[in-house]
């Protein structure tokens, strides 16, 4: 919801706009191949609604909405690079940013002990934070394309070859992290994970994503003596495809100072196709 407010789009549409997202992550992203009835479901619907939403953009309105409005206006950009443009940076910022809060609550009902902690020390959430992104990274990996032939660890590529860069696999790595596999909050130079990728397309959004989640974290835990997963933890449903690691629900079991209640939202729809599942 914090980036509907970014970009400057009316807030009604959210959990739609959510839903195509997920629609087009779906039925694109990571299949060997892709299935246009999923992805025509959200991208129908979502280019329009772009397309609509460019339209009514005021040039002085401080949103990115108006800034690709302008850049399309003053011929930076097509509209179709603009609709392009719009969906991405939503999708981009939304599932991800869901992802990974989602990810450091599953982590903290695996863990009561680091959420007792992080209760009575809410300076440690960023390194909690910054550990959740190494350890389970809401994006594993992007595909690449190899420009010329190259070699990675002694392995030769190819140029023209498809290459998916799997961050999550780098952010484990034993000779870069001592104890590759442990949880540790406190560990020193954290931030050097690849969750957000490296080089000139590193996420833009990660700061804001960073401080959605721990604004998100402090919220939750102030408000909550104890949080469970309510099935078992292999039962937690993914989004499937293998970029993402984002759950699509956590039934979780919440204690609240002084009462008890039971929480089931779904993280958002999902389709219910013949894909679904895979
Ligand atoms: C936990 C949340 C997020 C994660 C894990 C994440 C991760 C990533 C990764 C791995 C990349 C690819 C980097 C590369 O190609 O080397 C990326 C790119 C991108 N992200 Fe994020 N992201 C998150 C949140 C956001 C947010 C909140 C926004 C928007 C405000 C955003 C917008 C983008 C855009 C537009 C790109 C493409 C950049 C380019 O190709 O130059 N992301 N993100």
């Amino acid at each position: 919801m914090t980036l509907v407010h970014f970009l400057g789009t009316p807030w009604a549409r959210w959990e739609e706009m959510v839903s195509w997202a997920e629609l087009i992550a779906i039925g694109a992203i990571g299949r060997t191949s892709y299935d246009t009835d999923i992805i025509k479901q959200g991208a129908v619907p979502f280019s329009e609604w772009s397309s609509r939403a460019l339209d009514a953009a005021a040039d002085d309105e401080r949103s990115i909405l108006a800034e690709i409005s302008v850049a399309e206006r003053n011929g930076s950009i097509s509209r179709t690079e603009a609709i392009q443009l719009t969906m991405e940076v939503f999708s981009a910022g939304v599932l991800t940013t869901a992802g990974l809060i989602s990810n450091c609550i599953l982590a903290l009902t695996q863990r009561n002990d680091l959420a007792d902690q992080l209760r009575s020390d809410f300076a440690l959430i960023p390194g909690f934070i910054e550990e959740v992104l190494r350890l389970e990274s809401p994006v594993q990996g992007v595909f690449r394309l190899a420009m010329r032939d190259c070699e990675v660890g002694g392995f030769p590529i190819s140029e023209g070859s498809r290459v998916f860069v799997l961050f999550g696999a780098a952010n484990r790595d034993s000779h870069a992290w001592t104890g590759a596999d442990d949880f540790d909050m406190r560990r020193p130079g954290s931030p050097a994970h690849l969750a957000f990728g490296r080089g000139v397309h590193t996420c833009p959004g990660s700061s804001l994503s960073r401080t959605e989640t721990r604004i998100a974290l402090e919220t939750i835990l102030a408000h909550t003596t104890s949080m469970d997963l309510a099935v078992g933890v292999h039962e937690v449903e993914y989004l499937p495809n293998p970029i993402f690691r984002i759950p699509l629900q956590l039934p979780l079991e919440v204690l609240r100072p002084r009462h008890s209640i039971r929480v089931r939202e779904p993280f958002a729809s999902f389709p219910q196709g013949k894909n679904a599942g895979q």
